[in-house]
């Protein structure tokens, strides 16, 4: 399983989500791979946001070998599911693909835990106080991703 996580920037949410999943498929022992990207270029090989990194360290996850880096269209071939934050970045993601097969990798990650409700996980790029809320969606979402795929 190859699981690619993307938000715009790649420095706030999908890092979160690429942490939290990559920590849950270590302490299971899944042969998996997880990455992420951004639909924007503007972070391309930051580090990610410092608040994103401290609300993970809380949880003994450590982001600090990430960097940022755009979503690009040989990542349809690369990965095998391709889970988004929100719906924005869902249709710049899909506006990308090339074939039925690349858009049916497409999928909302909280589709995960609230099916068929289109729900994004909220920028928390402008809120200080919206990191936890956010680690604590994704860490739902991830939880029933090993727990259904892995
Ligand atoms: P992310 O958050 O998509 O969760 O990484 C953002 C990061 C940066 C910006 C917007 C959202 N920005 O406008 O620079």
């Amino acid at each position: 399983m190859k699981i690619l996580m993307v938000c715009l920037g790649n420095i706030c949410r999908s890092p979160l989500a690429e942490g939290i999943l990559k920590h849950k498929v270590q302490q299971l022992g899944l042969p998996w791979t997880v990455d992420s990207a951004g639909t924007g270029h503007w972070h391309t090989g930051e580090l990610p946001d410092r608040r994103s990194i401290a609300v993970a360290r809380r949880y003994g996850i450590d982001l600090t070998d990430q960097r940022a880096r755009q979503f690009r269209p040989d990542d349809f071939e690369r990965f095998d599911r391709i889970l988004v934050m929100d719906t924005q970045n869902c249709r710049d993601v899909l506006r990308l693909a090339q074939s039925d097969e690349h858009r049916a990798k497409v999928g909302l990650i909280l589709d995960l835990t609230h099916p068929g409700e289109e729900r994004s996980v909220p920028d928390p790029y402008y809120d200080d106080d919206g990191f936890e809320q956010v680690f604590q969606m994704l860490d739902t979402a991830c939880e029933v991703m090993v727990s259904v795929t892995g």
